[in-house]
């Protein structure tokens, strides 16, 4: 987590190796932070384990010699199927923040998914990330707030919008409370600092009042949010969160230009699937074709195939991106992209799949349990 010049630490030689190294160069309270989901942590271990359940059948005498990872993403070329999620807070990984992370991007042409809750403004990240580049919202309470979101993000050359849906109401979880983390004072939300209102406290609530339905949950966005949302702006809305079939043919008959099916890496609601689960399902009721993504818990390409397998036309990665971010800033997310994207190729590679459209699930099979 400093801010010397930019060295590989040793001994990375899969992306996963950020994972493990994260404790020795994250403080214990950030690194609680950021490595737990919510509650009891159920959901973020099922993330993982749901990769688990799945095996790669190698394939043999498929001439790959022409393969490659490329793709066409709701209008972006990408070299490869692996986004940077949105995550809050660069800071806590590295003083230069989501700068860093931006400049990783560019160098290899990998599609930044910049949050609203970023350290750095939107404008900034736009200015060092590359063309490929989307927005994450979070509706703001005041709807002029998110209406001058969405024309920065627009004046800034920002692709599409994703909009987060399944993080309103948020627990910590309880290691991260343990560890007593509390967010340091220079973690400020960078693009919302200019909107005073958004730091308002909520009113009080009446007797008799709930402080979930009537507290946390009075701005939760709603299905007339995202219809005015969509009539505000003119980039494609994508949605963030997706996890049951319904939800997913709706948002695609409201117009949504693609999903994310997602449960915020576990820290959202706590019991939910994991989404390598609910992926097949989501895919299932939206049809071919049509751009669905997945994020929560992948750390390699190997479960980057699975999940291509399983429906998924591309993948997000969080947690990763801060980890690589904090042992080694920008170098340390490029390199931890390339390593993903050349597990993708070996893994590919040996599954005898020159393409991601080669990716079928029929390479997947039941794991047996160890
Ligand atoms: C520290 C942290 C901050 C996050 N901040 C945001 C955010 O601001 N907006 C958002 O949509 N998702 C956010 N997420 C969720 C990620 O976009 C993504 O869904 C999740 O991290 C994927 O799981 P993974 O970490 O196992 O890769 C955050 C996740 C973490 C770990």
């Amino acid at each position: 987590m400093s801010d010397q010049p930019e060295r590989l630490p040793p001994g990375i030689a899969n992306a996963i190796d950020y994972e493990r190294l994260a404790p020795q160069v994250l403080p214990q309270g950030h690194h609680a932070y950021i490595a737990g989901g919510s509650g009891d942590d159920v959901t973020l271990r099922a993330n993982r384990a749901a990769f688990g359940r799945w095996a790669i059948v190698p394939r043999l005498l498929r001439d790959v010699r022409g393969g490659h990872s490329r793709l066409t993403l709701g209008g972006m070329a990408l070299a490869h199927p692996f986004l940077l999620a949105p995550v809050a807070h660069g800071r806590l990984a590295h003083p230069q923040a989501e700068r860093a992370t931006a400049r990783a991007a560019q160098a290899t042409g990998t599609c930044l998914v910049a949050s609203t809750l970023t350290s750095t403004t939107l404008e900034e990240i736009a200015a060092s990330a590359g063309p490929s580049r989307c927005f994450q919202l979070y509706l703001q309470e005041n709807r002029i707030h998110t209406l001058d979101l969405l024309r920065r993000a627009e004046t800034a050359g920002y692709h599409a919008i994703v909009l987060t849906l399944d993080a309103h109401l948020q627990l910590p979880s309880r290691s991260a409370l343990a560890s007593g983390f509390v967010m340091p004072r220079e973690c400020i939300a960078a693009n919302l600092a200019s909107y005073p209102q958004s730091s308002v406290p909520a009113p009080a609530l009446d007797a008799g009042e709930s402080r979930i339905f009537q507290g946390a949950m009075r701005h939760a966005p709603t299905w007339d949010d995202l219809r005015w949302l969509m009539q505000s702006t003119r980039l494609p809305v994508w949605a963030k969160g997706v996890a049951h079939p319904d939800d997913a043919r709706r948002l695609q008959d409201a117009g949504a230009a693609g999903l994310i099916v997602s449960n915020h890496g576990g820290r959202g609601l706590d019991g939910s699937p994991a989404t390598l689960a609910t992926l097949p399902g989501v895919r299932a009721a939206v049809g071919p074709g049509y751009p669905v993504l997945m994020d929560g818990g992948v750390r390699s390409g190997t479960d980057a195939f699975k999940a291509l397998a399983l429906g998924a036309d591309a993948v997000l990665v969080g947690r990763l991106q801060l980890y690589a971010l904090a042992a080694a800033g920008a170098l340390g997310v490029a390199h931890m992209i390339q390593l993903l994207t050349e597990e993708l190729h070996a893994t590919m590679a040996q599954a005898g799949c020159a393409t991601l459209a080669d990716i079928t699930p029929d390479h997947l099979t039941a794991a047996l349990p160890c």
